[in-house]
C-alpha cells in the first residue's frame, strides 16, 4: 500500500445546485434529516457501501470514508439557482415527493435556501414560466454573472470548496457542432458573439463552475460538458467533470439486466421501454425537442452492452433494416402519477434454435427518491476527485450515469455494463486510497 495522495476534506463543501425542483429538494431535505438522525441516506454508496481491500487472509471490507477522506454530511452547505423564486421548503412542498412529516423537522434549514436568479433562455425549456431570471444580454454575461454568484456564495458561507451539480430541467437537444464545440477558443468566441443556437444556458453554468475551480456534474442528458471544448477547459483548470443523466430507474434496470442476456449469449429482437411520469420533469419532457435529448441518452445504454457487429446472430436482427434489435424508449406525461413513475419494459429475446421468449419488467419507482442518493455520491466523489488531482472526464462515475461521457473523438466507447462500471468505481476508490486496483469480483 502506498499512502493516499488525496488532500484532506478540511472545511466546508458548498454544493451549488442548478435547479430547485423535485430532485434537488429531495436531496437537500434528506441530507438535513440524516444530519439530525431523523432519516437514513439509503441508496447512497458513499454512506453504506464497503469495498474489499487486500486479498486472501488479508482482505478487509471498508467503507469509502475509511479508504479515502470524504466530506462529512455535517460539512455540506447548500445553495441553488432556479427560474422560480420559491425557497427550498416551498419547492419541496410543491414537488410533493416527500411527506410533510419528513420536511417539517428541517423547515428552517430549507427556508434559508433561496434560489439565486437563473441564467435561462425560454427556447431551451418552453414549458417553464418562472421570472427569477438574470437579465444578461449575452451568453458571456451569463458566464460572468454565475461566476460572481459562485464567488459570493463561497465567501459568504466560508466554504473551502465548491461543487456545482445540474439538477435542472432537460434542455432541448444541442447536437455537437464541430466549429463551436470542439475547441475552447471557438466556444468562448460563440459565447461572446451570443450564439444562442449552439450555447445552451447550461454551458454557461459549467464554464463558470470550472473557471471558479469547482467540479461540474451534469445530471440531465444535456450535452453541456460532453464536448471537447469543455474537456479542454477542465484540463486547463484541473477540474473534474461528470455526466450525463442520472441512471436511476429504468436505465439502471436495463444496464443490470442486459448483461444477463449478453453473458448467456441469448438473442435479442427488441426492447421496448415506456414510462408514465407526472412531475415537472415530465412536463418539460413532453416537449418533443426536450424529449429528444432524453431519448438519445436512454437509447445509448444497450448499444455498448449488446453489440450487433460482434454478435450478428444474436443482436443483428429485429428492426426495419434488419441490422440490429429494435430499441424504443417512450416517456408519457401523466400528471396523476407526479414523481411516482411507472416503467414497463417488454424484452423480446430468443434462445436455442431461435425460439422466442419474453421478459416483462414493471418498475413502480419514485424518481427523486432514486436520484437523491446519486446526487450525494456524485458531489462527494467529484470533490474527492478534485482533491486527488484528477481532472477532465471522471470515467469512474459512469456507474451513476445513463449516458457516460467518453472521448468520442478518439473512438473511445462508453462503458454501460453496470458490473463493469462498479469495478471501475471500486478501483478508482482503491487507487485514491493508496491501495492496489484489481479485477476480482466480490
Ligand atoms: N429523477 C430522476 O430519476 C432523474 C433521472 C435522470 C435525470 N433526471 C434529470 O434531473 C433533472 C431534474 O429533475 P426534477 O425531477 O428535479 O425536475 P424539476 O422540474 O422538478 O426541477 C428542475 C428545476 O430546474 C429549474 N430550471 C430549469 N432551467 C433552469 C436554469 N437554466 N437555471 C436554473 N434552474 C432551472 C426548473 O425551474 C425546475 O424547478 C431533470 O433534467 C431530469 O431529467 C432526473
Amino acid at each position: 500500500m502506498t499512502p493516499s495522495i488525496v488532500k484532506p476534506a478540511e472545511g466546508k463543501l458548498g454544493i451549488l445546485i442548478v435547479g430547485n425542483g423535485a430532485v434537488a429538494t429531495t436531496f437537500m431535505t434528506g441530507v438535513f434529516m440524516a444530519r439530525k438522525g431523523l432519516a437514513k441516506p439509503i441508496g447512497s454508496m458513499t454512506q453504506y457501501d464497503k469495498i474489499r481491500i487486500g486479498k486472501g487472509e488479508n482482505k478487509r471490507y471498508l467503507k469509502y470514508d475509511e479508504i479515502v477522506p470524504l466530506t462529512k454530511l455535517d460539512d455540506i452547505v447548500f445553495g441553488c439557482w432556479d427560474v422560480y423564486p420559491q425557497n427550498a421548503y416551498q419547492a419541496a412542498m410543491y414537488a410533493e415527493v416527500l411527506k410533510e412529516k419528513d420536511i417539517e423537522p428541517v423547515r428552517t434549514e430549507l427556508e434559508q435556501i433561496k434560489p439565486m436568479p437563473a441564467v435561462f433562455d425560454k427556447n431551451y425549456a418552453k414549458r417553464l414560466n418562472g421570472d427569477n431570471i438574470k437579465s444578461c444580454k449575452t451568453r458571456w454575461e451569463m458566464v460572468e454573472a454565475v461566476r460572481e454568484d459562485i464567488r459570493r456564495f463561497k465567501a459568504e458561507n466560508g466554504c473551502a470548496r465548491i461543487v456545482v451539480l445540474w439538477a435542472a430541467s432537460t434542455e432541448i437537444y444541442v447536437p455537437v457542432e464541430e466549429t463551436v464545440h470542439y475547441h475552447l477558443a471557438d466556444l468562448e468566441a460563440a459565447m461572446k458573439a451570443d450564439d444562442r443556437e449552439h450555447v445552451a444556458p447550461s454551458m454557461c453554468y459549467a464554464y463558470a463552475a470550472l473557471s471558479e475551480g469547482a467540479p461540474f456534474i451534469m445530471g440531465a442528458p444535456n450535452t453541456t460538458v460532453d464536448i471537447p471544448a469543455m474537456w479542454e477547459l477542465a484540463e486547463q483548470t484541473k477540474m473534474p467533470i461528470a455526466g450525463k443523466d442520472f441512471k436511476t430507474g429504468q436505465t439502471l434496470v436495463k444496464s443490470g439486466f442486459a448483461p444477463i442476456i449478453g453473458t448467456r449469449c441469448l438473442g435479442l429482437n427488441g426492447w421496448f421501454s415506456t414510462n408514465i411520469l407526472g412531475n415537472r420533469d415530465g412536463l418539460v419532457l413532453d416537449e418533443p425537442a426536450n424529449f429528444r435529448t432524453k431519448e438519445v441518452s436512454k437509447l445509448s445504454t444497450l448499444e455498448t452492452i449488446l453489440k450487433p457487429d460482434e454478435q450478428p446472430d444474436l443482436y443483428g436482427h429485429g428492426n426495419d433494416e434488419d441490422t440490429q434489435y429494435f430499441h424504443k424508449v417512450r416517456i408519457n406525461y401523466y400528471p396523476p402519477r407526479n414523481d411516482n413513475k411507472e416503467g414497463w419494459d417488454n424484452i423480446d429475446i430468443f434462445g436455442w434454435m431461435g425460439y422466442p421468449m419474453q421478459v416483462k419488467i414493471n418498475f413502480l419507482c419514485r424518481d427523486s427518491i432514486l436520484a437523491a442518493p446519486l446526487c450525494l455520491d456524485l458531489c462527494l466523489l467529484s470533490d474527492l476527485a478534485a482533491r486527488a488531482g484528477r481532472y477532465g472526464i471522471q470515467r469512474f462515475l459512469s456507474f451513476y450515469l445513463k449516458s457516460p461521457m467518453h472521448d468520442y473523438t478518439q473512438g473511445e466507447e462508453a462503458v454501460n455494463h453496470l458490473y463493469q462500471q462498479y469495478t471501475i468505481l471500486k478501483n478508482a476508490i482503491r487507487e485514491m486510497g493508496g491501495y492496489e486496483a484489481d479485477e476480482e469480483m466480490d
